[in-house]
């Protein structure tokens, strides 16, 4: 199968599992093995939370048409709002090419002081930084192995508390457990040297030092010019207002937590993060930016990503370990781009509808074709029943069984 062949949607289940091993170069037994059981045996889901007495399942889709870098990519989903699959993978088709890049890892352990010396002020000069930095490095050797490590620490006030951030380069991990074991490690010494005592050792969510930005520029005519300004004037109306700006960055973590959950990333610590950041101005405001000039529309999303391809679920869980693989990444920041190329499809997608049919129009229309399905549609069946379907307005299973009962009683374009 070609990497863009279009139609994949129109597939039986089965026949997208076997044309998505083919794109892998991998059987089709390997695919069913890594999904079936929803990537997770019972045994590896008891031992990863307490309490265990069953799993939970999502559907687990590819978004298709993306090319990220240069590369063409295969977008893994887990979620299960309709729609969202469809929509990153029109988006794609039309927008194409994504740019990323992303800050070094930066993950950010923070100790929190109480009644230490009050005397510091917003600089590391307080502190003799040398062996706070080699007391973190100590504690996350493996990472220090691999090339990251310790490489900054930060001191200010925060009402009556000092606070103490030490930035760690996390390399291809979601970084919290290395952040928080830092934490750890660190404050008695910070203890020592500030006085006080260390009342919070944790890591923080909003990594605004880990940011990744994904970018598309699309040539106007492919929309016209006023489809595109209307774009452009719907980004500004959720820099304007907080009640817009939330639904408008949900559209975009629409995209960016279905990838996170599909490949076992932390999508909380994700959702926080990108929020927070939302907010650094003060005002709740969106993560993107729509700008026009004489002949693109160019799009910018840039965001926090703290994701990883090691460590934390991803062990246990064969879905997610898929999953990474299946989008051809080899570091955390690729795989944060391509995150990242999600949520700014999702958003394009969103945008679009809305400034011109709405978005009811295309979710009714993949309604009809689930329901379709549900009643037993197969092949070009699916397509001519949906369209009945949202010809009579009406979606429920009864009205489409007896619609295909109906479409099959026709003759055939061969016998008519
Ligand atoms: C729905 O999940 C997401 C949207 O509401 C996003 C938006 O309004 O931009 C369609």
């Amino acid at each position: 199968m070609a990497f863009h062949e279009g139609g994949f949607y129109r597939l039986p289940l089965d026949e997208r599992r076997r044309r998505l091993a083919s794109l892998l170069e991998v059987t089709e037994a390997d695919v069913q093995d890594a999904l079936g059981d929803g990537g997770l045996r019972e045994d590896a889901a008891d031992a990863l939370i307490e309490n265990v007495v069953g799993r939970f399942a999502l559907p687990f889709a590819v978004a298709r048409h993306f090319v990220v870098n240069g590369n063409n990519t295969i977008v893994p989903m887990a979620i299960e709002e309709p729609s969202v699959v469809a929509a990153a993978s029109a988006a794609a088709k039309l927008l194409r090419s994504f740019a990323t890049e992303s800050t070094a890892p930066l993950a950010i352990a923070q100790v929190y002081l109480e009644g230490a010396r009050t005397a510091v002020d917003d600089n590391t000069e307080v502190l003799d930084v040398a062996p706070i930095l080699a007391r973190a490095d100590q504690s996350i050797s493996n990472v220090v192995v691999r090339g990251g490590g310790a490489r900054e620490v930060e001191v200010s006030k925060v009402g009556e508390f000092v606070r103490v951030h030490v930035y760690l380069d996390v390399r291809d991990a979601m970084g919290a457990n290395l952040a928080d074991t830092v934490a750890e490690a660190v404050a008695p010494l910070l203890e020592k040297a500030l006085g006080g005592r260390a009342l919070l050792r944790i890591v923080s969510n909003l990594s605004d030092r880990r940011l990744t930005t994904a970018r598309v520029r699309l040539p106007v005519d492919v929309l016209g010019r006023a489809t595109a300004a209307s774009i452009v004037k719907a980004n500004e109306i959720a820099d304007l207002d907080p009640y817009r700006a939330t639904t408008h960055n949900k559209g975009i973590m629409n995209g960016v937590d279905a990838v996170a959950l599909a490949t076992g990333n932390d999508w909380r610590a994700v959702e926080a993060g990108a929020h927070a950041y939302a907010a650094r101005s003060g005002q709740y405001r969106t993560l993107t930016r729509w700008t026009l000039d004489d002949t693109h529309l160019a799009g910018e999303l840039t965001l926090p990503l703290s994701l990883g391809i090691v460590g934390g679920a991803i062990r246990a869980h064969r879905g997610a370990q898929f999953a990474i693989a299946a989008t051809g990444v080899s570091t955390a920041a690729e795989l944060a781009g391509v995150a990242a190329a999600a949520g700014l499809a999702t958003n394009f997608a969103a945008l679009r509808a809305l400034v011109t049919t709405g978005i009811q129009a295309g979710h009714m229309r993949l309604h009809a074709r689930s329901v379709a399905l549900q009643a037993g549609a197969e092949g070009h069946e699916i397509d001519t029943l949906a369209e009945r379907l949202s010809g009579a307005g009406e979606f429920t299973l009864e009205r489409a069984r007896s619609l295909l009962e109906t479409l099959r009683a026709e003759p055939s374009e061969a016998e008519r």
